[in-house]
């Protein structure tokens, strides 16, 4: 079942002109990706790639039900420190949860709060402490190397208070570790301490991890259902493992696009546009997994993330009129015929009468459909990703597709999509500094 449709055909010449993609030479780019979804082919049966056997597995996402419950139900406030993949991953996923609707267990978590930590600015560190009470707060440290600084330094920052806070013996129930199963600070740490640490798989990169623990512990103490992301991550890859033509599989056509625009096109930035809020974290996420993933030895292009209707009000003028060096991802949700009514006796006179029984969701519904058309009729590169329904099923169905792009990518840019060599420089110089004392 596919639980998105996805529209390249506003990418190419046909279409927009000459600043599209002639469709044999697009067709030529598509054909080059078949080594690519080979290569995942034999990634996964030689299980090599530990990320294309989550899909796969329920197992694991049983076994973390009654931590997430056990969280759930004990605490009001839920602190996740870590940074890059280690959060982005989780924040995407957790944005689709209403916090106060019915868990899977009939459960109301109305008071429920969860917070991304994964900057170290100390402000609003001390703005989250004055609002939440150590007692009624549990804290889920997630690195995968265990030794970032910046986690690392939230965490022990965050012990610190906590046991300065909490009753004697108290401290570990407040705690859980994500980091691999070997030797590193962070488990040293844990162990120390004697808190609970669950393993992060050492062969699945941080901004891959969303389907493991990583995303999934998250977003199900939120209240989503984790098997449902990773059956919606399994209508993507099941197709390719059953050798779908690189022409049927979106993964390898959007991965075409994209090396195509730029390589043919001079196309250099990659705008994704979702019109729903719960998609905005997405963006975000897309944006690390692209740009870390490709960007190397003068390749890459530079992934924007935005969100419409807001930014029709910001950068629409330059997306539709400026330099000619973007292509576009359109993200439209289901929105037509949902939510609160514009009134009649409000709206009905005067100039708004285009508004006056309109509900708020057909006018996100118009402008979605209106921006994508503009930017196509200003011969702008668009593709279209349609979502019918936005759920944990459509969502794991997205996050793979945008793993799978990204890889398949890095297959025709011939970069390794799984390093990010030249963010160690930076590492190194801060920790030189932070030795040379504070200013
Ligand atoms: O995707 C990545 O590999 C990075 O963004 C990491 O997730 C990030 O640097 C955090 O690393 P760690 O999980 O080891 O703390």
């Amino acid at each position: 079942m596919a639980y998105y449709i996805h529209d390249v055909d506003a990418c190419l010449s046909p279409v927009i002109g000459p600043d599209g993609l002639e469709p044999d030479v697009f067709g030529a780019w598509v054909g080059r990706t078949a080594s690519a979804l080979e290569t995942l082919r034999s990634w996964h049966a030689e299980d090599r790639l530990p990320l294309l056997r989550l899909p796969e597995r329920n197992d694991d996402v049983a076994a973390l039900e009654p931590v997430a419950e056990r969280l759930r139900e004990n605490f009001r406030d839920i602190i996740v420190l870590g940074t890059g993949g280690s959060s982005l991953g989780g924040k995407s996923l957790s944005a689709l949860a209403d916090p106060g609707s019915p868990l899977p267990d009939g459960g109301q978590p109305d008071s429920l709060r969860l917070h991304f930590m994964d900057n170290i600015d100390p402000i609003s560190f001390d703005r989250l402490f004055a609002r939440t009470d150590p007692a009624a707060t549990a804290i889920i440290v997630i690195s995968k190397s265990g030794g970032t600084a910046e986690t690392l330094t939230q965490f022990l920052y965050c012990l610190d208070v906590f046991r300065k806070a909490l009753p004697a013996g108290t401290l570990s129930r407040h705690f859980l570790v994500i980091t691999e199963p070997r030797d590193n600070p962070l488990r040293r740490l844990a162990e120390e301490h004697g808190f609970e640490t669950l393993d992060h798989d050492p062969g699945i990169g941080g901004r891959y991890s969303v389907l493991s623990v990583v995303g999934l512990l998250p977003a199900m103490i939120a209240g989503l259902d984790g098997e449902a992301v990773r059956r919606g991550a399994a209508s993507v890859l099941t197709p390719i493992l059953g050798h779908a033509e690189p022409e049927e599989t979106p993964a390898a056509v959007g991965a075409a696009l994209a090396v195509a625009l730029s390589k043919e096109r001079a196309i250099s930035q990659l705008v994704v546009m979702p019109y729903v809020d719960r998609l905005y974290d997405f963006a975000f996420w897309y944006r690390q997994l692209w740009a870390e993933s490709l960007g190397k030895n003068g390749e890459g292009t530079t992934p924007v993330s935005a969100l419409g209707t807001v930014d029709q009000h910001s950068q629409l003028q330059l997306y539709l009129a400026g330099p000619k060096d973007k292509a576009y991802t359109v993200i439209f949700g289901p929105s037509a015929g949902t939510g609160g009514r514009v009134p009649e006796d409000l709206a009905g006179n005067g100039d708004l009468s285009y508004l006056a029984g309109r509900r708020m969701g057909d006018l996100m519904d118009a402008e979605q459909r209106a921006t994508a058309d503009t930017l196509i009729a200003n011969q702008r590169p668009t593709r279209k990703i349609t979502l019918p329904e936005v759920d944990e099923e459509s969502i794991g169905a997205l996050m793979m597709h945008f793993m799978l792009e990204t890889i398949i990518a890095a297959q025709l840019l011939n970069v390794d999509a799984f390093d990010q060599p030249a963010v160690e420089q930076g590492k190194v110089l801060a920790r030189e500094y932070l030795g040379q004392g504070a200013g």
